[in-house]
């Protein structure tokens, strides 16, 4: 016990890298599944400083279970190895990165993308490639343009462009850019917008015809650059948001409410409307911890031609990690998922035996059309993970399809991947593939469906 709460209970990383095969289930897994459910997130391989750490920081893990046949095939964690990661494990170096300062293991996302699979993070910090059973290729190119900017951890895929779209901010840069891949991840184009001030830009949203920026109070700060979280809130900046046609030109910035868009949930167009669905992080919380927010689940409603920006609250519980039906993607949609993030105060003193467990224990199904939500509670120390929704093999409504989410087991001491059915959220599980291990509390992660890589590893490496 270290008594850094990132550092113990749900957080607590993990010290060692499993393979298991055949895992056991509770319930019944569909039989149309097949693919990965991936997750990416923090597991730090040596602390540097006990004190001062913090949730976000660390090389990259990704826990990873095959499903296929109704079964669940394996399980699998491995750090992404960066150099320094190959370096602590004693192991060779996996390719060659651009820059070694920004050499950073990717701890924010994994996704699948023509049949390869790259963790992802943020700031002009490459992707790392990863094979299908998740050893770590090397550094990559995904994104990349000629001024150091790469593909962000939130990037998004149109379903219907067949485009892979990214909103890249860069450590020290006054610029942004929009970068647009083709399926396979190849760059087709490259947008810079200026947004001085060099304000952090985790997420961005996507509608049929405009790409949408969170600019924010929290600012790039060299100084913070030891902390390993550079960034500070200036009071004295506006959060807003901008407004930019696909294809590039003017952005039309309205101002909002102080506060930090953390992710987006989803946006369309509705006339000469634009609604944006989003997780607001109020100011007042310390930036370089974020498990000191309380976020909510807001809405804001530009309307392009009165030029004017309307923001309400969907649902005032404390949630984060935002999804939906990825089909819905920047159209009209009716349902949302997300976890709720409860905190629990760690132990008040030598007396109070309550373990700092918490952070989130429920996931959220949210009813846009009724505004209405329901619960799925997993219990004091079921800590739950981001639920990736997957939709049925043939599916009958928005919502036909399954929440996916690695869910702590307190009376196994490991975790399970639990199966929701989001036609019937409050209800059982349809299946619990039980892990043999504790899967840490973490960030993002991805359905990859299909069974082996699909077209053969070219032209991104480097
Ligand atoms: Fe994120």
């Amino acid at each position: 016990m270290t008594g850094n709460r990132y550092l113990s209970g749900a957080f607590a990383p993990v010290t060692e890298e499993i393979t298991a095969y055949d895992l056991p289930v509770t319930g019944r897994l569909p039989a149309h599944l097949n693919g990965r459910y991936l997750r990416n997130g923090p597991n730090p391989l040596g602390i540097e400083d006990a004190a001062t750490h913090l949730w976000t920081l660390g090389a990259g893990m990704v826990h990873g279970v095959r499903i296929r046949d109704g079964r669940a095939e394996w399980y699998r964690n491995r750090w992404v190895r960066s150099t320094a990661v190959a370096d602590r494990l004693g192991e060779p170096r996996r390719g060659t990165p651009v820059d070694e300062l920004m050499d950073i293991s990717p701890n924010v996302q994994v996704v699948g993308l023509a049949g390869r699979t790259f963790a992802l993070i943020e700031g002009g910090i490459r992707p790392y490639e990863l094979t299908y059973d998740l050893d770590t290729i090397g550094p990559c190119a995904l994104g990349a343009t000629p001024q150091g900017y790469s593909a962000n951890a939130h990037s998004l895929f149109d379903p219907r462009t067949r485009e892979l779209h990214s909103l890249a901010f860069r450590y020290g840069s006054d610029q942004v850019q929009h970068i647009v891949m083709d399926e396979s991840g190849v760059v087709l184009r490259a947008t810079a917008i200026e947004v001085p001030g060099n304000p952090y830009m985790h997420d961005f949203a996507l509608t049929d015809r405009h790409v949408l920026l969170f600019d924010s109070p929290v600012v790039f700060s060299a100084a913070h650059l030891p902390t390993g979280i550079p960034f500070v809130w200036d009071g004295n900046r506006p959060a807003r948001v901008g407004v930019m046609p696909r294809a590039g030109g003017a952005v039309r910035w309205f101002e909002v409410a102080p506060s930090l868009v953390g992710h987006t949930l989803n946006a369309y167009e509705d006339g000469s409307e634009v609604v944006i669905d989003v997780v607001r992080h109020p100011e007042g919380f310390d930036i370089r911890d974020v498990g000191t927010s309380r976020p909510t689940l807001d809405r804001w409603t530009v309307d392009l031609t009165a030029g004017k920006l309307r923001e309400d609250r969907l649902d005032d519980r404390v949630q984060e990690f935002p999804r939906l039906n990825p089909r819905y993607s920047g159209r009209p949609y009716r349902y949302g998922y997300t976890a709720a993030v409860e905190l629990y105060a760690p132990p008040a003193g030598p007396g109070d035996t309550r373990p700092d467990e918490g952070f989130s224990n429920a996931l959220l199904k949210h009813d846009l059309l009724r505004g209405t939500s329901e619960a799925h509670e997993f219990g004091r120390y079921g800590a739950v993970s981001e639920g990736v929704f997957v939709p049925a093999g043939s599916p009958t409504a928005e919502d036909d399809g399954y929440v996916m989410a690695y869910v702590f087991d307190p009376e196994r001491g490991a975790t399970d991947l639990v199966l929701l059915s989001a036609l019937d959220f409050t209800g059982e599980p349809i299946a619990r593939i039980h892990l043999p291990v504790r899967v840490p509390l973490g960030l993002h992660g991805s359905w990859v469906p299909g069974d082996e890589r699909e077209v053969p590893r070219y032209a991104l490496a480097g």
